[in-house]
């Protein structure tokens, strides 16, 4: 039984827990969206949606790695026309926030995204600036800290919801781009997207994946995203959402610690099922009554004290 000792307020945004699906291989259909809600996610992020629709790369797509997966999808989505409807219908379906991962071509293009997506119902809107392997979006407007203030300075005057900023590890400082994103406007840093990767087949002697590069997920990257997290922390104050390898609640536990405040989890229903969001907030909250904690609040940052 969840009790309030996990409820989150992100940006405004009430979560019943600090779970949250992660953008990223999931989140085309209402139906998805509401298995994920059913196995105990405190709130359900789409699959990046875009302006038009957009076919994909070809496969393979998914490789397993040592700890981990590496994707490079390459964006495939039916446009945001099309998925106004899926939005409706997520809305019927759902208990628990949603939120519609965005990614476009012009600062333009995300707006015109976002301002669909809210009407449409979206409770919230997190802007992905840091896919490691598409052309002239994702990390390539991430990385440059001008570009990134223009994207979330324009969208943030057009939405009317909370705007979530999910952040490259793929940077010489993500610090810097933190910086810019919330002086930009964010009310939330998702941190951090995949880290760029790829995989040889030395039978084949070629790349596995059909774009060649992609990025990696899953438990070898959550040491990066701790680090990630607890610079962040330092430099910023809105609500850090932390993504990257979280696969129980000893490591939803510690990403609280380092500073964020809520976690997302991608890869980890790939090998333990939708119901990995209740065995996380279970956990939690044992662990923070063994400790005697009355909310998961009074754990974030923890680790930063001297
Ligand atoms: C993809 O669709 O290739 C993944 C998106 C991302 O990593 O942001």
């Amino acid at each position: 039984m969840v009790t309030s000792r996990l409820s989150v307020s992100i940006a405004g945004l009430q979560l019943e827990n600090p779970t949250m699906l992660a953008s990223g291989i999931l989140g085309y259909s209402a139906e998805t969206l509401g298995s994920i809600a059913a196995g105990g996610a405190g709130a359900d992020i789409t699959k990046s949606i875009g302006l038009k629709p957009r076919v994909g790369y070809a496969n393979p797509t998914v490789v397993q790695a040592n700890c981990g997966l590496i994707n490079a999808m390459g964006l495939p989505n039916p446009g945001i026309d099309e998925f106004v409807e899926e939005i409706h219908e997520a809305k019927r379906l759902l208990s628990v926030p949603l939120i519609v991962s965005v990614y476009g071509f012009s600062a333009e293009e995300y707006e015109k995204i976002v301002k669909k997506a809210v009407e449409a119902g979206a409770d919230a809107v997190e802007l992905n600036v840091s896919c490691p392997h598409v052309k002239e979006t994702g990390s390539e407007i991430g990385q440059n800290p001008k570009v990134l203030s223009e994207v979330v300075r324009k969208v943030r005057c057009t939405a009317k919801k909370p705007v979530f900023v999910k952040l490259s590890p793929n940077v010489t400082s993500i610090c810097e781009v933190a910086e810019a994103a919330v002086e930009a406007g964010a009310d939330a840093l998702t941190a951090i997207n995949t880290v760029k990767a790829m995989a040889i087949d030395a039978e084949t002697m070629m790349p596995v994946l059909g774009n060649k590069v992609g990025g990696l997920s899953g438990p070898a990257i959550k040491p990066i995203a701790l680090r990630c997290i607890y610079e962040i922390y330092e430099r910023v104050k809105v609500p850090i959402i932390g993504c990257g390898g979280v696969t129980s609640w000893q490591d939803a536990v510690e990403y609280f610690l380092a500073g964020a405040s809520a976690v997302q989890v991608g890869t980890a229903i790939a090998t333990e099922g939708p119901t990995v969001f209740r065995t996380i907030t279970r956990g939690t909250d044992v662990y923070l009554k063994t400790k005697g904690f009355a909310s998961v609040r009074e754990i974030v940052g923890l680790s930063h004290r001297r």
